[in-house]
């Protein structure tokens, strides 16, 4: 077909290019940016693991042709944010290069300069480099000896006035074999209880690490997330900024940067929202380590939606509540499976680039995955299907008011399908531990508060008067 010759050609014309580029580089600009790192004198104690310096974003060769014929095909052009400035979202360092996730998406394949910043965030000198856009949100920038800060600018004079963190990724085996991005919070219904039962229910398929965004969360909801970040499960980043935009428009956007935010940092990961569930018959990371052969980069699982015909409750009541409103409970009619707008878990180093494929229908044709999320895997690197025996997603799927997507389950014949008993008597344990852990309350006894504690402060005495805190 057409679209071999153009292909393979492309391959071939960025192939002799890159020699050139290549050489070019090497006989010119290395010399220079050694000596100029070598006379940088800082301040900063530079630890082993950040005496690196690397002069390209690509690992491999193969890597990197593929990175400029995704690029030649336009494989990542999101001109849907034009009206944002640049502000960074995640920066993130591996052990050869950098990743940056930017707030902005009009700006795929436009050039922009990495800038470097050591302890103090004093510019590096002369560490500049320029990079490209790619994929969209996306700059990759080479390692800097001592960096620990960056930026990214259009012009090199321009002032960076926030530099950001590095976040460390620079892990030579991923710390975990499976950590979930979990799309952005939002919306009005509360979450504390379907929070718990994402996590507590993944971490029984055998994941370790959740990495959360959020848009917007109650101050009630946001104590259970404060909880796991203070145990270590999860990671939170919030989404704000000065631009306003509909809520939906964050998630493309959070999911490049949460791609980059588990590359070398989890061996698998996936992008699922709070109410989907990954269900399998023996535990997700042991079906995966069956499936995987070395060479497998995403595996495709089928959906179950399940009908949601309620909101969960505004607040934590008794065990009780708690075991009757778990969403697994409450809810259990489905449709049955099915492979429309599927989702995949992928390997996120083995993965150039995902893309949400709603916007992308036009696109199906050019033997990159499309599914819900279309990706490009590295070369050599396979895809696998899975079926509902071993594995679904189930989506709890409202069928009412909300923005969308009213009543879908009308005229289909529903099943029931509810989580396998073994599985869902132990989260429930689980779930009601955490939630009462988090929200239920002990009072005190005002009368057993030492007299000194508020006598002492002129502050009023509790039995009037207790000033709690929460
Ligand atoms: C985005 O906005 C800038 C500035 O308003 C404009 O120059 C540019 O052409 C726009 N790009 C797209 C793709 O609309
Ligand atoms: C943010 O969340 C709070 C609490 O759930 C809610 O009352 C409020 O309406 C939300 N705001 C927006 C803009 O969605
Ligand atoms: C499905 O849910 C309904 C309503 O909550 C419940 O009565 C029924 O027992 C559940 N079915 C199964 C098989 O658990
Ligand atoms: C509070 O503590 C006081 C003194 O220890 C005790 O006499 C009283 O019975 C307690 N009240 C309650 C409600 O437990």
């Amino acid at each position: 077909m057409g679209l071999h010759v153009t292909v393979s050609s492309v391959y071939r014309f960025l192939f002799v290019l890159f020699l050139l580029l290549g050489l070019n580089y090497l006989l010119f600009y290395e010399d220079a940016r050694k000596l100029n790192t070598e006379l940088q004198t800082s301040q900063c104690e530079v630890p082993e693991w950040n005496q690196i310096e690397t002069d390209s974003v690509s690992t491999s060769l193969w890597n990197a042709m593929s990175r400029w014929l995704w690029m030649a095909l336009d494989l990542s052009k999101e001109n849907n944010q034009n009206y944002t400035s640049i502000i960074l979202i995640g920066a993130y360092v591996y052990p050869e290069y950098i990743s940056i996730t930017l707030n902005s998406q009009f700006m795929v394949k436009q050039r922009l300069y990495c800038r470097y910043f050591d302890c103090k965030k004093q510019e590096i000198y002369g560490s500049e480099w320029q990079g490209i856009v790619f994929p969209e949100s996306v700059v990759q920038c080479p390692r800097r000896i001592g960096a620990e800060f960056v930026g990214v600018s259009r012009e090199t004079e321009e002032e960076i006035k926030n530099p950001m963190r590095l976040v460390f990724r620079n892990y030579d085996k991923p710390v975990h074999d499976l950590a979930i991005c979990v799309a952005p919070l939002y919306g009005s219904e509360p979450k504390w209880i379907q929070i718990v039962e994402f996590i507590e229910h993944h971490k029984m398929e055998g994941a370790t690490f959740f990495y959360f965004h959020i848009g917007n969360i109650s101050d009630y909801d946001r104590r259970v997330l404060d909880e796991y970040v203070n145990n270590g499960d999860i990671e939170v980043k919030v989404m704000q900024e000065k631009y306003e935009r509909p809520f939906y428009a964050w998630q493309l956007i959070e999911i490049q940067d949460c791609h980059m935010r588990a590359k070398y940092h989890s061996k698998w990961t996936t992008f699922i929202d709070i109410d989907e569930r990954i269900s399998t018959s023996n535990g997700l990371l042991n079906l995966l380590n069956s499936v995987d052969n070395g060479k497998l980069a995403e595996v495709q699982m089928p959906i179950l939606n399940i009908v949601k015909s309620g909101n969960a409750p505004e607040k934590y009541e008794n065990e009780e509540q708690v075991r009757r409103e778990m969403i697994s409970m409450k809810y259990n009619k489905t449709a049955g499976p099915t492979w429309d707008a599927s989702k995949a878990l992928i390997r996120p180093e083995k993965v150039s680039l995902v893309i949400w494929m709603n916007l992308y229908k036009d696109r199906l044709q050019i033997g990159i995955m499309s599914i819900h999320y279309a990706v490009a895997l590295d070369p050599g690197y396979t895809t696998k299907r899975i079926n509902h025996q071993r594995i679904v997603l189930r989506h709890y799927r409202t069928n009412y008011d909300r923005e969308n997507s009213n009543n879908w389950e009308r005229g289909k014949r529903l099943t029931e399908a509810p989580l396998p008993l073994e599985f869902s008597s132990e989260l429930r344990k689980r779930v009601v531990e955490k939630v009462q852990d988090v929200y239920e309350k002990v009072p005190v006894n005002c009368s057993t508060i030492p007299e000194y504690m508020w006598k002492s402060r002129k502050f009023p005495d509790p039995c009037e008067r207790m000033l709690i805190t929460w």
